[in-house]
């Protein structure tokens, strides 16, 4: 049986679709078979930062109108056999797509992989719904600004109403520099104030955002290594947790966080 993990958010934005993507690259890595379940319909971006976009068949709509068959509709990944991408309609047709059509999709693919990563849509309308119902673990995503964490927190209470098992909290985008200089949210003050068990902290890498928009799979040896843990935590319990604010310790790491508030 697949374990059934939901990326949330409320916010959008805030990198839901770059950590399924990253996460589900290193649990395949890890020798796991799983697929990323792309359930932002109309909006979708998943397979743009997977780069399948010209391999894409059958998509979400094509499985639930029974044209094709789940397996038919994966679209495989080039680089790591394990891994497969189930793409969401472009069309803006969600209106007929509900959780449970979603959650019979995930029925059939459950028995034949390890992992379900379900990418959620921005929000707490009918897109999350569709989103959380097939899930049993639920990662929120949140980022270190007050309206993230703000929605995170309405999300949070909003999972409470479905069969979720385990919550665990992923922060985004955190600025070690920043954080040192007393100018962000610390991790510390994030966990406390929504109260979940921390699973991984990643960093603002500039490498992210650009690779994100071309399909490419290019970041930092810091947001790499932060995936890696995120993966092994999700997988063995593990709580090791990358510390964004290495690199800017010490006289060298002063100099740098220096440089880069004047840039
Ligand atoms: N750690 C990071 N460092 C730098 N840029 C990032 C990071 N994480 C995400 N981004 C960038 O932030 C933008 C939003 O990320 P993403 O699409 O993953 O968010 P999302 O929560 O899925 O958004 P939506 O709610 O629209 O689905 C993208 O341009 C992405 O490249
Ligand atoms: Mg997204």
């Amino acid at each position: 049986m697949a374990r059934k993990i939901v990326l949330t958010s409320g916010k959008g934005g805030v990198g839901k679709t770059t950590v399924c993507a990253n996460l589900g690259i290193n649990l395949a890595k890890l020798g796991f078979r799983v697929v990323l379940f792309d359930v932002d319909i109309g909006l979708n971006n998943l397979d743009v930062v997977m780069n399948i976009e010209d391999r894409i068949i059958f998509d979400i709509t094509d499985v639930i109108m029974g044209r094709c068959r789940p397996r038919q509709a994966l679209v495989q990944d080039k680089n790591i056999s394990s891994l497969y991408v189930l793409p969401s309609s472009h069309a803006y047709n969600k209106i007929n797509i509900l959780g449970e059509h979603i959650k019979n999709v995930i029925d059939i693919l459950d028995s034949s992989f390890d992992y379900i990563l379900i990418d959620c849509p921005a929000g707490v309308d009918d897109g999350f719904r569709r989103a959380v119902l097939p899930a049993n673990e639920a990662i929120v995503v949140v980022t270190p600004h007050l309206s993230s964490i703000r929605d995170a927190d309405k999300v949070i209470g909003l999972l409470n109403d479905y069969n979720i098992d385990y919550k665990g909290l992923v922060i985004n985008r955190v600025r070690g520099d920043l954080l040192l200089n007393g100018e962000m949210m610390t991790v510390e003050n994030i966990v406390r104030a929504l109260n979940l068990p921390l699973l991984g902290v990643i960093p603002e890498d500039d490498a992210i955002g650009a690779s994100n928009s071309l399909g490419l799979r290019v970041q930092s040896i810091e947001s790499a290594r932060a995936f890696t843990l995120l993966s092994e935590n999700i997988h063995n319990g593990s709580k090791k947790i990358f510390d964004c604010t290495y690199k800017y310790r010490g006289l060298v790491g002063y100099i740098k966080r220096n440089i880069k508030k004047h840039v």
